[in-house]
């Protein structure tokens, strides 16, 4: 007979009945369980804060390099910082930052302890799709920002597919969030984890200069508020996908995170369904944090390092996490399971606006560098955003009547440019002519608006076309009427305007050098004596002017200026009428008297004549005056559907705007093919830029 102890059992099922009270497979909703973890958190750390609590944020990377270490703000809180009634941003990420992914083993009374720090410094989620991983990174992302200050943590984000992590920024700007990657471009991707790496770099050197080997000891050294910095890439799978040539570059850079986050306090977490060989292997070897969503059996033997996951197809949000899927053997028994934070829209507005707001009372304030890949903006308003930028860069001393900036558009690229805009800078210090080409007449279109909207405020405007049809080609007003009315069918008016400039420049240039003999004088004075310009009597500017002037078919060097003015600078009075203009009478031209225009010339191939030799030699006029023409500050904008057989004329252009070419049409310029663009941007190509040639920028709207 079997001896049953009943008081026994009826224990065990009171101790049964208690543990499935704490059960919670359900849905976690995640603020609630945020506030429930922050009550706890607070209430547990109490005793060791203080308050009145100073906060001493650190200057600027480049600042701490060079050896200051002064605080740039002090901040000072009073109290806890409040979210209703529970308390916020209390807590330091001096040892590590927690991701609050729900209860540990579904059971309620333990709260997530999962965390990054020195140990676990990177993480890897994967899932089948629709399990909840952008969910489960997006509550993750409230957690931190919930649970932490902004002073105590950056957050950097990045998702091909563009819509998890845009609504971070189309709203509100919460104070951690620093950079907000909504695109499957991959350039932008590359130059957000290019940055952060560079200053990362800095940062392991800043920590050597103080002789501190980490975050945590760098704090204690110098007492300032460094925030760890959390790089948070939803999709990885797909941002190597779309980077085409970039995913080698992607790669190492997560690798070199992979290998110097640990001191310097960075972590990256990816999320994507599967982990592909685009992962630099040799980086997950650095990732310790393995989560896994329901996925199937292989998937889950990557991440985790056993088949755990499979149990949880069809379970949204049901997460195993493992740390020791690194070691290898038997990793099963160190699955922990989790039900993570259910966040909806509900109330997330709200939270958000409530984190801005409170970082706007404790007087914290951060950029944000939001790249939103759809957000494109029509013609129109692009020309506000010009004429608004020209505004604040000309009250800001940046744009002189030496130097016209030339806006083109959002960056697809994180910018130090204080508007987060794409500009170049027209000083006419040398060659800066550009040339615009895509086989599309519409987008040809715009970008010829966005130049000549940038230029007319100091340049006139020309414009030169083969054919009327040509201009018709453009969306409706395209083009200013002052660029439509000089429209003819040759580039003579063209090869006119530039040479008028270069000849005065070259008589003056002549006469400076030219000595002064008693028969010069007395031939110009009788001259000025006989045509009624008697104010120029014994004038020195205007005698040698004069010599040179009647001259000047002799020097050979000019001879090509000399034939292409001829028939208009009949007589010296038409010239010196000129110099009178710009009131040179009693000195010597300078740059500024010649006026700026830009001759924008579309076409060339029809231009220039379709006879072999006729055009080769057109071409070669053209070439030279490109190169003469910024000495009279006059640009030139050569656009066109190609520019195949005006290779030559590469040497006379600084700037290239390519939208949507063929990848021939960059070889033409000797520039560097960047792959596959998306349909939104072009790319601006600055053939003498010191660093990154090839930059890429969104075009407005075309309307369908
Ligand atoms: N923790 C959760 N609790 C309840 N429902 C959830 C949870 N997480 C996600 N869901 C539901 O599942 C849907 C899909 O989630 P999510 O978009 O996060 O999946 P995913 O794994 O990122 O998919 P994909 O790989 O296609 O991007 C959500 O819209 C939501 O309705
Ligand atoms: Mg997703």
């Amino acid at each position: 007979m079997i001896d049953v102890d009943f008081s026994n059992l009826t224990s065990f099922i009171d101790v049964y009945n208690r543990e499935m009270e704490h059960f919670k497979p359900e849905p976690v909703f995640c603020f609630p369980y945020l506030k429930r973890v922050l009550n706890e958190q607070y209430k547990k750390l109490e005793p060791t804060l203080k308050f009145p609590m100073e906060i001493k944020l650190p200057k600027d990377e480049k600042d701490l390099l060079a050896g200051d270490f002064e605080p740039k703000q002090v901040i000072r809180l009073e109290k806890p910082v409040l979210w209703e009634d529970t308390p916020i941003w209390f807590e330091s990420t001096m040892e590590q930052a927690y991701l609050r992914f729900g209860y540990k083993n579904l059971d309620a009374r333990y709260i997530s302890d999962v965390a990054l720090s020195m140990e676990c410094i990177h993480g890897f989620l994967g899932g089948s799709s629709g399990h909840g991983k952008s969910v489960t990174m997006n509550a993750m992302i409230c957690g931190l920002c919930m649970e932490y200050a902004p002073w105590e943590l950056e957050i950097h984000l990045s998702d091909a597919k563009i819509v998890e992590f845009k609504k971070y920024g189309v709203n509100h700007r919460i104070p951690h969030i620093s950079t907000i990657a909504a695109t499957s471009d991959s350039d932008f991707v590359v130059s957000v984890l290019q940055s952060a790496f560079d200053k990362m770099q800095m940062r392991n050197k800043i920590f050597g200069s103080v002789g501190a080997s980490n975050l945590k000891s760098f704090r204690k050294k110098t007492g300032l508020a460094l925030p760890r910095v959390v790089i948070i890439m939803d999709e990885v799978e797909s941002t190597f996908k779309f980077a085409g040539k970039k995913a080698g570059k992607i790669a190492d850079l997560i690798d070199g995170y992979a290998r110097l986050g640990r001191s310097a306090g960075y972590h990256i977490i990816m999320a994507t369904q599967n982990l592909t060989a685009d992962i630099p292997s040799s980086a997950m070897g650095q990732v310790k944090l393995r989560m896994c969503l329901g996925a199937i059996e292989s998937v889950s033997e990557k991440v985790l390092g056993n088949k755990g996951a499979a149990e949880n197809m069809g379970r949204i949000g049901r997460m195993i996490v493992n740390t020791d899927a690194l070691n290898g053997g038997n990793t099963f028994k160190s699955n922990i399971k989790f039900q993570t934070p259910f966040l909806t829209d509900d109330n997330f507005e709200v939270e958000m606006q409530m984190l801005e707001e409170k970082g706007k009372e404790v007087g914290y304030v951060k950029n944000l560098s939001f790249y939103d890949e759809e957000d494109i903006k029509t013609i129109e308003e692009t020309c506000k955003v010009i004429s608004d930028t020209q505004q604040k860069m000309k009250a800001r001393g940046e744009m002189t009547s030496n130097v016209c900036p030339v806006i083109l558009g959002a960056p697809a690229f994180v910018t130090t440019d204080t508007d987060e805009l794409l500009k170049i800078y027209l000083d006419n210090e040398d060659v800066e002519n550009i040339a615009v080409t895509s086989p599309t007449a519409s987008k040809i279109g715009v970008l010829l608006k966005t130049l000549s909207e940038n230029l007319k405020a100091q340049y006139k405007i020309y414009n030169v076309t083969s054919k009327a049809d040509y201009l018709k080609m453009f969306p409706n007003n395209s083009m200013n009427k002052e660029a439509k009315s000089v429209f003819t069918n040759n580039f003579s008016l063209a090869s006119y305007t530039v040479n008028q400039s270069l000849f005065m420049d070259a008589v003056d240039t002549l006469s400076q050098s030219l000595s002064l003999t008693s028969a010069i004088t007395k031939e110009a004075n009788d001259y000025f004596k006989k045509n009624s310009l008697t104010s120029f009597i014994d004038n020195k500017y205007m005698i040698r002017r004069y010599h040179v002037f009647s001259e000047f078919k002799n020097y050979t060097d000019y001879k090509e200026i000399y034939e292409s003015v001829a028939q208009y600078f009949k007589d010296f009075a038409y010239f010196s009428k000129l110099h009178v203009i710009v009131h040179a009478t009693q000195r010597w031209l300078e740059k500024k008297d010649f006026s700026k225009k830009v001759i924008f010339i579309g076409d060339v191939n029809k231009i220039v004549g379709l006879g072999r030799d006729s055009k080769t030699r057109e071409i070669d006029k053209l070439k030279k005056l490109m190169q003469d023409c910024y000495k009279v500050n006059i640009l030139f904008v050569l656009y066109g559907t190609t520019f195949t057989d005006l290779q030559s004329l590469a040497s006379g252009i600084r700037y290239v705007i390519f939208d949507s070419v063929d990848s021939r049409e960059y070889n033409k310029f000797k520039a560097e093919d960047p792959g596959e663009v998306n349909a939104v941007l072009c790319t601006l190509y600055d053939s003498i830029a010191d660093g990154e040639k090839m930059k890429k920028f969104k075009r407005s709207k075309i309307k369908s």
